[in-house]
């Protein structure tokens, strides 16, 4: 495990792709706090959770709470909300997250068509999050590739690598081994502007899934020292 011993609030935590992260960190050992509009449904999905945990495991604790005191009470925020709520979400908590890192899901999917590539204007979702928020938060992109329905498998083996993207190296680090801790394989994929290349690739990957009816496909990195010797 990572030795990030912070807590990891997740915004948006009762959805699909943030409570899959949420189990899978705490099974991990770190303490989440799941976050959403109504904390009466965080804390039922922390229960169901924290329920998942077999008996005598060390699994981290798991609380809900409305968005702004898990983004409050965090070291490590997430944000896990459709990119239609993506700004409205984040403005209210913006104040708590100041000086914390804020890993962004979002793929910038616009129903119906949502295997077509519909970048923001500016270029990418996560780009706008960034300059919203200044340079007091430091924002990581990672995990748009991964589908939730692999997440919530805890016996599965993700077959899907995470492009991370920070204008931080340190920030990035951080999010490769939350990654690891989740059970798959994180790369430095560049400056925050590079997560246009994985938003963009989210709609991709849902083509491919619908064309070849896939539930789920991802992406691998390639040509590393460990497979050149094979
Ligand atoms: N699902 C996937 O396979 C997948 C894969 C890669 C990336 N992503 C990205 O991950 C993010 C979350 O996806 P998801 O599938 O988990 O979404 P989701 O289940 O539809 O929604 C996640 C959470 O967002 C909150 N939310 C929903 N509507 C909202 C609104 N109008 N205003 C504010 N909050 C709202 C809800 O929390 P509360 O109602 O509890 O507040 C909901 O549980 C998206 O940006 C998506 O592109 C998803």
């Amino acid at each position: 495990m990572t030795d990030t011993k912070s807590a990891i609030a997740v915004i948006g935590g009762t959805g699909n792709q943030g409570s899959g992260l949420a189990m899978r960190w705490a099974r991990a050992g770190h303490d989440i706090i799941i976050g959403s509009r109504d904390a009466s449904r965080a804390t039922q999905v922390a229960t169901e959770i924290i329920a998942m945990a077999p008996a005598g495991s060390k699994w981290g604790n798991v609380r809900g709470a409305d968005n702004f005191s898990a983004a409050t009470e965090c070291q490590i925020a997430v944000l896990a909300v459709p990119y239609s709520n993506q700004i409205d979400t984040i403005t209210p908590i913006a104040g708590a997250l100041k000086g914390k890192l804020l890993i962004d899901v979002t793929a910038p999917l616009v129903p119906p068509k949502v295997g077509t590539v519909q970048l923001p204007e500016g270029g990418s979702a996560v780009v706008a999050v960034q300059k919203m928020l200044g340079e007091e938060v430091t924002v990581v992109a990672a995990f748009q590739n991964i589908a939730a329905q692999h997440l919530a498998d805890l016996d599965h083996k993700i077959d899907c690598d995470v492009l991370v993207c920070s204008n931080k190296k340190s920030a990035r680090e951080i999010v490769i081994d939350l990654a690891k801790d989740a059970g798959m394989t994180g790369w430095h994929a560049g400056p925050l502007a590079n997560a246009a290349a994985a938003e963009a690739m989210t709609s991709v990957l849902i083509s491919i899934n619908r064309a070849h009816k896939i539930p789920g496909s991802g992406i691998r990195i390639t040509g590393t020292p460990a497979e050149s010797k094979g």
